[in-house]
């Protein structure tokens, strides 16, 4: 190892990747190490620029054990996923010289040296936002491009997948898929790319931040009361999510928006379905995420009158719209709205309605809630 002796040097590398939500939801694993799904899962990666974490990884000879801070707070490294998700990534490290600086670290010398890590999120942290995903992603890539691991997307994605389930998709923008795999050892439980980010540009998806409190239970831990306790997952996993997986990869293909809408919404229902069916319950939507649902068909009402106006071919545009709505809704573990509509036109109606009916607290509100007095929050919904 070059300048080895000088303990002075430090390497480092930085990298960004945003969060993803799924459409078709993964909940509940049948291997609690390998990180392996009772189902496959389908996703959309959104634009790094709004929902993301950055991630800096540094190595120095001078760093005594490893260690990370999140959002600028120090974090023990004492669980399993971070720890898998290092060994793999210096299992696969490269030698790696910066001539300028001097510094040679040979691939043996990886095992040696110790990692600091500082990871940010845009966006609020372990909220039901898929924080995690990103995290995982990133800190995989970051460490990935640190070591000069040269291996393809799809194994660091599995690599990711170790850390936390969801962040296998993040690795890939556009419309993702994890295959859920049958294989014991998790080789054939991949994420694959559907359609890049250009695909179904059209597509508006609006993320509407309810809460932005930690929630109670724990993804992990919410999953794993699910696989024991509830029937329903049983049922979502062998029956409904396979048909489902086929038909939302083809009205991803089609870029058929009543379909993609109506599957989203229902997937998502029957996810929190399932955490109801879990004992004991988990509730993960509150009274607010009810409202937006009830808003989304609010404004599918909107457009199928706007539509109707136009009363030319009027049978046809009925039969085509009846039921199927022109906005659509998922939530993850928490809270918080993921809106999607088909374009922009559709988005702004929505988020007309969104600030009609949800307007943003005023500053003195805002002043009140962060001096401690939530009743006038509470008055304002
Ligand atoms: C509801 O990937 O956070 O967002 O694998 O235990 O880390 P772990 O869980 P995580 O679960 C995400 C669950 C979900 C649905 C989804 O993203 O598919």
């Amino acid at each position: 190892m070059g300048e080895k002796d000088s303990k002075k040097w430090v390497l480092m590398a930085t990298a960004r990747s945003p969060t993803n939500i799924a459409v078709i939801k993964y909940w509940g694993k049948r291997d609690e190490t390998l990180i392996l799904p009772v189902n496959g899962s389908i996703s959309v990666t959104l634009d790094p620029s709004h929902l993301s974490a950055t991630t800096t990884v540094a190595v120095s000879p001078s760093f005594d054990r490893d260690r990370m801070w999140l959002n600028g707070k120090e974090i023990l490294l004492s669980g399993g996923r971070f720890q898998s998700c290092l060994r793999e990534i210096r299992r696969r490290a490269e030698d790696v010289e910066d001539e300028e600086r001097g510094i040679c670290i040979k691939r043996e010398d990886w095992e040696g040296l110790h990692v600091h890590i500082a990871s940010f999120n845009n966006f609020p942290t372990a909220a039901g936002l898929a924080s995690s995903a990103a995290g995982f992603a990133c800190l995989v890539f970051a460490l990935a491009k640190l070591m000069n691991v040269k291996e393809e997307t799809t194994e660091l994605s599995s690599i990711a997948r170790q850390g936390s389930g969801s962040a296998c998709r993040s690795l890939y923008g556009g419309f993702v898929k994890w295959a859920m795999g049958n294989k014991e050892d998790g080789s054939d439980s991949i994420a694959v790319q559907l359609a890049n980010e250009t695909h179904w540009e059209d597509l508006v998806i609006l993320i509407a931040v309810v809460c932005s409190r930690q929630k109670e239970t724990s993804s992990t831990t919410g999953m794993r009361e699910s696989v024991e306790t509830s029937s329903l997952l049983q049922y979502r996993s062998q029956v409904v999510v396979p048909r489902r997986l086929i038909q939302m990869e083809e009205a991803i293909q089609k870029r058929d928006f009543p379909s993609f809408a109506k599957l989203t919404c229902a997937d998502s229902n029957q996810f929190h379905a399932v955490c109801l069916d879990t004992s004991p319950p988990i509730f993960y939507m509150n009274d607010t995420s009810h409202r937006h649902v009830q808003l989304c068909f609010l404004v599918y009402c909107i457009c199928l009158f706007i539509r109707l106006l136009d009363y030319r071919n009027f049978q046809d545009r009925w039969n085509q719209f009846e039921g199927t709505p022109q906005v659509t809704y998922t939530y993850d573990a928490g809270p918080n709205a993921v809106l999607i509509a088909p374009n922009r036109k559709v988005a702004h109606l929505l988020l007309q309605r969104m600030l009609f009916y949800f307007p943003p607290p005023s500053e003195k509100e805002l002043d009140s809630y962060v001096l401690g007095d939530t009743s006038i929050l509470q008055e304002a919904g």
